[in-house]
């Protein structure tokens, strides 16, 4: 179970809500845009994804390991349009029974998931047959130079600084290892920027189970 992560947490706070103006809100409408039924997200953060679920969704569980974080959740989610249930656990070992939701959504996370073949097979057994998983996440490089700017953050100081995070992990690939089929992605910097930084690529996309 990840740890309470009291300064990443407090920064991710103030980060991301700039980062909404600058053009990430928009991108979660992208993410759910569409969505049906019972959904699972994991790694939900402070909650700013829940505002954009379509009133087509039915109940959303939200899972989230640190407690600061999940706290924000909490109160995010008594301002939603959907029904919200946000519970404490990791992406490895979901509180869900086997097929039990439609879709599953991952919002910046996978890079921070410690064991991401096992949370993302994790995913696959509380997905339904045909279900949906919605991701939109940063990701590895296709410039060498850029992926090796990225690796050399990787095993210095990017993890302690964003919670865990790695820059150089290939999220389509991962989910594609992971038996489901990738049928849509686009790739795109975040924010876009002349200089790109080792998070500026992005995929966003949808695979089946
Ligand atoms: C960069 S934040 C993204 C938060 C949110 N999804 C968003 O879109 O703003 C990464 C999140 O992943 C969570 N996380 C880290 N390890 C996790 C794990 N093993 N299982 C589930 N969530 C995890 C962190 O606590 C944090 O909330």
């Amino acid at each position: 179970m990840a740890t309470s992560r009291p300064v990443f947490s407090r920064l991710y706070e103030r980060v991301s809500r700039r980062l909404e103006d600058a053009g990430m809100a928009e991108l979660r409408r992208e993410l759910l845009d569409g969505l049906a039924g019972a959904a699972v997200e994991v790694g939900c953060g402070n909650g700013l994804t829940f505002a954009h679920y379509p009133r087509t969704v039915t109940r959303v569980v939200a899972v989230e390991p640190e407690p600061r974080l999940r706290a924000a959740a909490e109160r995010a989610a008594r301002g939603a349009g959907v029904g919200v249930e946000v519970v404490a656990g990791t992406a490895e070992e979901l509180p869900l029974p086997d097929a039990s939701v439609d879709a599953a959504v991952l919002c910046l996370v996978l890079c921070s998931i410690g064991d991401r073949a096992r949370a993302l097979a994790e995913l696959r057994r509380v997905l339904r047959p045909g279900g949906e998983l919605r991701f939109l996440e940063h990701t590895v490089a296709e410039d060498r130079r850029l992926q090796r700017v990225q690796r050399l953050v990787d095993a210095t100081v990017w993890p302690l600084l964003a919670g865990g995070c790695h820059t150089a992990t290939d999220q389509v690939g991962a989910i594609a290892a992971a038996g489901f089929t990738v049928r849509r992605v686009r790739r795109f910097d975040f924010p876009p920027a002349r200089v790109r930084v080792p998070a500026s690529p992005h995929v966003l996309g949808v695979a089946v189970r």
